[in-house]
């Protein structure tokens, strides 16, 4: 599904439609961005487009005067997500409830990320013009299990062991059983329903963000060089439950969303995962790059090695190639959280 916006005669073609859902957040907002200069029209589903201060950043992008429509859609209400995806060729799914400590785990949490993917789903059949769906899951939707085993490849055949999160109950276990449900979820609607749908797996989301406030994930990511003391029991949180800290370039998320959406081809899961790393062994790495902040080297509550790799061998095969590698990846995200007066 190409974004063709003039033929060799110079006559305008009608751009395609698509529909981002969560459109305010911190990777979806980035996307919005992308498919605008593109050359698309969006429509974007946010939970408040009257108020400013939450949407601003989103009507700022260059293109969003001419290109972009707001429409107001929540995960739990049916029908929704209706008259955003009506007249849409394609549908990107990118919300999800982020509110990783909810009261009410089932209420808040999983029942919403699965209901609302189907509530999505549903306006995609009713809609009859959506031509595919990218679901965006996690990669905590396949590497968590009780295994002891070292080194454990982690590919698109891979799931999380929902059983295990539901006993053990580790900080977030909500979060990554809603993914993992509504992952599953997702699939198997499409087999039933006939809806092409695929879905895109990323591990941790880095790089500078247009939403007003700074992402929680690039927080996690930059902890080390920050000293932020209240994420860095996160990112060893993370390395423990998932078995590795494994990191992305936010704008390679994005491109791969709308690689995978173009791609005529493109079938099942693709997990997005360029770097698989620890956190000693990131913490020494950053030290080395950016000698400047304080980076902490030595831990003995994490190991060096990560339990697990997290392939994208999948994607890679399938035509795609990530731009940037840890280098570029911090780069970005240095540079971004200094304009936030994070670092100096
Ligand atoms: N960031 C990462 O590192 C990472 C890694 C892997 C996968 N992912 C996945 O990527 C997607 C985007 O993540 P993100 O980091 O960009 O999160 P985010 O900034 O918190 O964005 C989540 C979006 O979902 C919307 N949302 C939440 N609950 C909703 C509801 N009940 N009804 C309608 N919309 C609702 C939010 O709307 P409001 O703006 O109104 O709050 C927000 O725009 C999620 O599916 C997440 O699981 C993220």
């Amino acid at each position: 599904m190409a974004a063709t916006i003039m033929n060799g005669n110079g006559n305008a073609h009608k751009e395609p439609t698509v529909c981002v859902t969560g459109a305010a957040g911190f990777m979806a907002s980035w996307l919005v961005k992308r498919l605008l200069d593109k050359g698309y029209t969006v429509h974007a589903t946010v939970r408040d487009p009257d108020t400013k201060a939450k949407v601003h950043h989103l009507l700022d992008i260059p293109g969003a005067a001419e290109r972009l429509k707001l429409f107001r859609a929540e995960l739990s209400e049916d029908g929704s997500f209706d008259a955003a995806v009506a007249g849409c060729l394609g549908v990107f799914h990118v919300a999800t409830p982020t509110e990783f400590a909810p009261k009410d785990h089932e209420n808040d949490m999983i029942k919403p990320a699965i209901d609302g993917t189907l509530n999505v789903l549903r306006a995609c059949t009713k809609a009859k013009t959506v031509k595919r769906v990218v679901v965006t899951s996690s990669a905590a939707t396949t590497s968590i299990n009780q295994s002891a085993e070292q080194n454990q490849y982690i590919d698109e055949s891979c799931w999380t062991d929902v059983d295990f999160l539901r006993t053990v109950k580790p900080p977030t276990w909500s979060y990554l059983v809603s993914k993992t449900l509504a992952e599953q979820a997702a699939l198997q609607y499409g087999k039933e329903q006939e809806l092409d749908v695929v879905t895109i797996i990323p591990v941790l989301n880095v790089g500078p963000s247009i939403t007003p406030s700074v992402p929680s994930s690039v927080q996690l990511a930059l902890c080390l060089l920050t000293g932020n003391p209240y994420m860095l029991p996160g990112l060893k949180g993370m390395q423990l439950i998932s078995g590795s800290v494994s990191l992305v370039h936010v704008d390679d998320v994005c491109s791969a969303q709308i690689f995978l959406m173009e791609n005529p081809s493109a079938q099942g899961r693709y997990i997005c995962s360029p770097i698989n790393t620890s956190v000693p062994q990131l913490a020494k790495y950053l030290s080395k790059r950016y000698p400047q902040y304080n980076v902490p080297t030595e831990f003995e509550d994490v190991p060096e090695i990560p339990k697990v790799n997290i392939s994208s061998k999948k994607l890679v095969e399938s035509g795609f190639s990530f731009k940037f590698g840890i280098d570029g990846i911090f780069d970005d995200a240095v540079e971004y959280l200094k304009t936030k007066g994070l670092l100096n």
